[in-house]
C-alpha cells in the first residue's frame, strides 16, 4: 500500500479511464470515503463522529501516515492522487480510492477542514476550503494522523440538500456504511457515534470476530466460518446456522479484496445455495468473502466503488457455488460442522428446502429432482450432496488444489478417493456420448441431458427466491413485433425472477442486458432463442404461467453448450446423479453387459 507516495494530479488522459459519476450522494457516501481514505493511509483506529445525521458535522479523524505538509493543497485538486500512477496501475488496485475525486468532490459542496501531520513534521497542517473558496492552509496542533471534518454538506446545493432523509435515517444510513467498510478491514479499530452517543464500537481482531461482531451489531447471532479454495479463488464464508438463525429479513455481504460489493450474480447465487440452511420466514445470513487471483478483479466501473467486475465471472460464481456446495454437503452429512449442537437434522433441513420450494411455487418439479419430501427422499438429497462433494474433492482433484480437510470423505460410498471413475468410452456424432462405470455403460445424450441439469439449476435457484443474473456487456438488441413488446413488458417482474433484464427499445425492439448466470454459456443466438420462447411463453394465460418451471424449461432449452469436453459430462453426470439412479436421468441411458449381449444374440 503507497502510504508515503506523494499527491500528483493524473495525466487527462489516464483520468478520462476512471468510471466517474457523483461521488457524494449524502452523508453515508461521504464517510465511506473518508474512512476508506484513512484505511488507505494504514490507520489502526479510525473514529467518525457525526452532528445532524452527518449533514451538520462528519468528522472522521485516523492515526495513519498523515500527508505531506506541501502536498495538502493538491488533495482537494480534482484527479490528484497518491495512489495511481499509470494505467498499468488501473489493472490491479490495491487500495480502496485510486480515482482522486472523493476530497474535491466534498470541497465543492462542503465546507472541508483538513488536519494532518506524518510522523516525521514537528508540527501539523491545516487546510480549509469550501465551494467557491481557496484553500487556506496554516500550521496547527495536531497527532501523527489526518482529521477531515465536513461541515454543512450541501448547504449552498439547496437541490440536494432537499433530498437528505430524516437525521435517523442519514444516521441509521451512517451506521450501515461503517460496517459495511469494517467488514472488510478487520484490523482496524472503528468506532462511530452520533451527537455523543456510541452507535459502532469494533475493536480490532481477526476476521471471525470482525464478523460476528457486524452481524451482532444488526441484531444477529454469531455465524459460522468455513473456508475453501477452487482454482485459485479462495472463498471464505460466514453464515449463521439455521437453528440460531431469527425470523424476519435476512443480511447478506459479498466481500472482495476489502470491499462489500453489490453483485446481482453472486448475491443470488450465494443465497440459492444457502436455501438448504433457510427456515421458513427467516432470511439467510451471510457474510461471503471472496478472493479471485491477482489481476482477475477490476475495481474500476463504478463510481461509488460498489461494483467490481471479474475478468471471469464464470469461474468465479462456480468458485462460489461449489464452496457453498460442499459446506450444504458437510452439514447435511452432520461433518465438520463448527458448533453445530445439531448435527442430526439433515431430514428437517431437506424439508426446510422444500418448504422453501413450495411457498416459491415451485414444489412440484422441484420434489420430482430431489425426492426431498420423505425421509427416504432426504437420503436421496444428501447422498447427492455427498456425491457432488466427493466429486470435487475426488480422485479427479487437480493436481496443486488443496486436498480436503475432511478426513472422512474418502468414506463415503460414491464420492472420495474410493469412488469408481467415469470411463470415456467415446461419441457417436456430436450428440451421444458414451461412458463406462461399474460394468454398465451409459449412453448419454448431451443436449437433453444439460437441458435437464440447467433447468433443474434454475428450479433450484428460485427455490431460494430469485435465479441470479449476469448482465451481457453489450445489451443484446431483438426485434419484436408490437404485441411481443406488450407481452413481454406484461411479465417483466417474472423474468427478472428468471434472471433476465429486458427492456423495452424503441417500440419494435427488446433489449436484453442481462441474463440468468445458470443457464450459460450465453451468446447473441441463445439470447435470441430465448427471447422468442419466453414471448411465447408470456402468451399463456396467467394461471398457467404462474410456475416458472415452464419457463424455466424455455430457458433451458434456448442455450447450446457448443462442444464439450470429457471432464464437463463427468460433472453433468454426477450433478444428475447419473451413478446411482441412471435411467431416471432424462438423456441418461444405462445398459448391462447382459442386455447388450441380449439385443444382439437374440438369446441371453
Ligand atoms: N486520511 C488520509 N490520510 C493520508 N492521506 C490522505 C487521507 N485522505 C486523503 N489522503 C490523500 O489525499 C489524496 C486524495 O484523496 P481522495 O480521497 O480525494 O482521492 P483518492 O483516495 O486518491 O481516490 P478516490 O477518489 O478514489 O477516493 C489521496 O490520494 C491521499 O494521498
Ligand atoms: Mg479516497
Amino acid at each position: 500500500m503507497p502510504v508515503s507516495a506523494r499527491v500528483h494530479v493524473l495525466p487527462a488522459d489516464l483520468a478520462d479511464k476512471i468510471a466517474a459519476g457523483e461521488v457524494v450522494e449524502r452523508p453515508a457516501s461521504a464517510l465511506k470515503e473518508l474512512v476508506e481514505n484513512a484505511i488507505d493511509a494504514g490507520a489502526g483506529r479510525v473514529e467518525v463522529a457525526l452532528e445532524g445525521g452527518g449533514a451538520d458535522l462528519l468528522n472522521v479523524l485516523d492515526d495513519g501516515s498523515g500527508i505531506h505538509p506541501e502536498d495538502l493543497p493538491l488533495v482537494v485538486v480534482r484527479h490528484a492522487t497518491s495512489k495511481l500512477r499509470s494505467e498499468k496501475d488501473l489493472e490491479d488496485v490495491r487500495t480502496l480510492g485510486f480515482r482522486g475525486e472523493a476530497l474535491a468532490s466534498l470541497a465543492a459542496v462542503a465546507r472541508l477542514e483538513i488536519r494532518s501531520r506524518r510522523a516525521e513534521d514537528a508540527v501539523g497542517q491545516r487546510l480549509r476550503v469550501g465551494p467557491g473558496q481557496a484553500p487556506v492552509v496554516e500550521p496547527c496542533g495536531m497527532p501523527v494522523g489526518t482529521q477531515v471534518s465536513v461541515r454543512s454538506l450541501f448547504a449552498q446545493v439547496p437541490a440536494r440538500r432537499k433530498f437528505l432523509r430524516s437525521k435517523a435515517t442519514e444516521t441509521a444510513a451512517c451506521v450501515e456504511t461503517m460496517l459495511r467498510v469494517a467488514l472488510g478491514h478487520p484490523g482496524v479499530a472503528m468506532r462511530l457515534s452520533s451527537d455523543g452517543r456510541v452507535l459502532v464500537d469494533l475493536p480490532a481482531g481477526d476476521l471471525a470476530a470482525r464478523v460476528s461482531a457486524v452481524f451482532e451489531r444488526r441484531g444477529h447471532p454469531a455465524p459460522d466460518p468455513a473456508e475453501d479454495e477452487v482454482d485459485g479463488t479462495a472463498v471464505r464464508v460466514f453464515v449463521v446456522p439455521p437453528d440460531r438463525l431469527r425470523r424476519g429479513r435476512g443480511l447478506m455481504y459479498v466481500v472482495v479484496r476489502g470491499r462489500v460489493v453489490e453483485d446481482r450474480s453472486l448475491h443470488g447465487a450465494v443465497r440459492s445455495a444457502l436455501a438448504p440452511f433457510v427456515p421458513e420466514g427467516a432470511g439467510a445470513v451471510a457474510a461471503v468473502y471472496v478472493d479471485p487471483p491477482p489481476g482477475a478483479v477490476d475495481v474500476n466501473v463504478h463510481p461509488q466503488k460498489t461494483e467490481v467486475r471479474f475478468a471471469d465471472p464464470q469461474a468465479v460464481l462456480h468458485a462460489v457455488r461449489t464452496v457453498l456446495a460442499r459446506l450444504v454437503a458437510r452439514r447435511s452429512v452432520g461433518m465438520g460442522a463448527p458448533s453445530s449442537p445439531n448435527a442430526a437434522a439433515p431430514v428437517v433441513r431437506a424439508e426446510t428446502m422444500l418448504r422453501a420450494a413450495e411457498r416459491d411455487g415451485v414444489a412440484p418439479r422441484y420434489r420430482l429432482a430431489t425426492k426431498a419430501l420423505s425421509p427416504e427422499g432426504a437420503r436421496t438429497r444428501r447422498d447427492t450432496a455427498a456425491t457432488v462433494s466427493g466429486l470435487l474433492e475426488g480422485p479427479s482433484r487437480r493436481a496443486g488444489e488443496r486436498p480436503s480437510k475432511r478426513a472422512g470423505a474418502a468414506a463415503r460410498p460414491g464420492g472420495g478417493s474410493g469412488a469408481p471413475a467415469w470411463i470415456d468410452a467415446g461419441r457417436l456424432g456430436a450428440r451421444v456420448a458414451l461412458f463406462v462405470r461399474n460394468e454398465r455403460l451409459y449412453v448419454v445424450d448431451l443436449p437433453v441431458l444439460r437441458t435437464h441439469l440447467v433447468e433443474r439449476r434454475l428450479l433450484a435457484e428460485l427455490a431460494g427466491g430469485s435465479v441470479a443474473s449476469q448482465g451481457l456487456l453489450l445489451p443484446v438488441v431483438v426485434e419484436a413485433s408490437a404485441a411481443e413488446v406488450r407481452q413481454v413488458e406484461a411479465v417483466r417482474a417474472e423474468l427478472a425472477r428468471l434472471g433476465f433484464e429486458i427492456d423495452v427499445f424503441g417500440e419494435d425492439a427488446l433489449a436484453v442486458r442481462a441474463v440468468p448466470a445458470a443457464a450459460g454459456p450465453w451468446d447473441e443466438v441463445a439470447v435470441r432463442r430465448a427471447v422468442a420462447r419466453l414471448a411465447a411463453w408470456a402468451r399463456l394465460a396467467a394461471a398457467d404461467r404462474a410456475d416458472l418451471a415452464v419457463a424455466s424449461s424455455e430457458v433451458a432449452a434456448s442455450t447450446d453448450p457448443g462442444e464439450v469436453g470429457a471432464k464437463t459430462i463427468r460433472a453433468w453426470l454426477d450433478e444428475a446423479g447419473a451413478d446411482e439412479d441412471g435411467a431416471r436421468v432424462p438423456g441418461v441411458h444405462v445398459y448391462e453387459a447382459r442386455d447388450l449381449l441380449g439385443r444382439k444374440g437374440g438369446s441371453p
